[in-house]
C-alpha cells in the first residue's frame, strides 16, 4: 500500500468516525439485503456490534504503517468468526457491503483512488482473518 493510499484511508476514516452509527446501519442493512440468511448469526445488540466493528476498523487504520502487527489479533478474530458460522465466501459480501456503505457516507469523496485504497485494506483484513482459519484446518488435518 502506498503512502498516498494510506493517507486517503486515514482522511476518509476521519469523516466516517463522525457518522459511525449510520454507516454501520447502512452496512448491516446492505449485508442482510445481499444475504438475508445471515440474519440469525447476529445475536448481539446492533449498537454494540457496530461499535465493535468500527473500533476494529479504527485499529486497522491506526496501524497502516505496521499492518503485520495486527495479524495475530486478526487470525484469532477469524477463528471466532468461523465459530459464529461465517464461511470464507461471506467475506466477499462483507467487502461489498462495507464499500457500498462507505460510498454512501462519503459520496463524491469516495472516488476511485479512495475506493481502491479501502478495497486493499479490507482484502488484507479478510485475508488475515481467513489465514487463521486455514492454519487451524491445516493443523487439524495433520
Ligand atoms: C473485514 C472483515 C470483518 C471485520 C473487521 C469484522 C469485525 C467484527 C468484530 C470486531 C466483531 C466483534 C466480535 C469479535 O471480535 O469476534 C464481529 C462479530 C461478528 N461478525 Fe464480523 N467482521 C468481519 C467479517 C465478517 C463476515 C464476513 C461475517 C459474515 C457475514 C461477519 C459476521 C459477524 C458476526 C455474525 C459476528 C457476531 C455478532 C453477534 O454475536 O451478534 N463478520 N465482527
Amino acid at each position: 500500500m502506498t503512502q498516498c493510499e494510506k493517507q486517503l484511508v486515514r482522511a476518509s476514516f476521519q469523516e466516517i468516525r463522525e457518522v459511525a452509527v449510520p454507516v454501520a446501519r447502512l452496512f448491516y442493512g446492505r449485508l442482510l439485503d445481499l444475504e438475508p440468511s445471515l440474519r440469525p448469526m447476529f445475536r448481539e445488540d446492533f449498537q454494540k456490534q457496530s461499535a465493535k466493528l468500527m473500533d476494529m476498523l479504527a485499529t486497522v487504520v491506526d496501524n497502516l504503517e505496521d499492518p503485520e502487527k495486527l495479524n495475530p489479533v486478526l487470525r484469532e478474530m477469524g477463528l471466532r468468526h468461523a465459530g459464529y458460522g461465517v464461511l470464507p465466501r461471506h467475506y466477499a459480501l462483507v467487502e461489498k457491503a462495507l464499500l457500498w456503505a462507505l460510498a454512501h457516507a462519503l459520496e463524491s469523496g469516495f472516488h476511485a483512488e479512495v475506493r481502491e485504497a479501502w478495497q486493499g485494506v479490507i482484502a488484507r483484513v479478510s485475508g488475515a482473518m481467513l489465514a487463521g482459519v486455514a492454519h487451524r484446518d491445516m493443523v487439524q488435518e495433520r
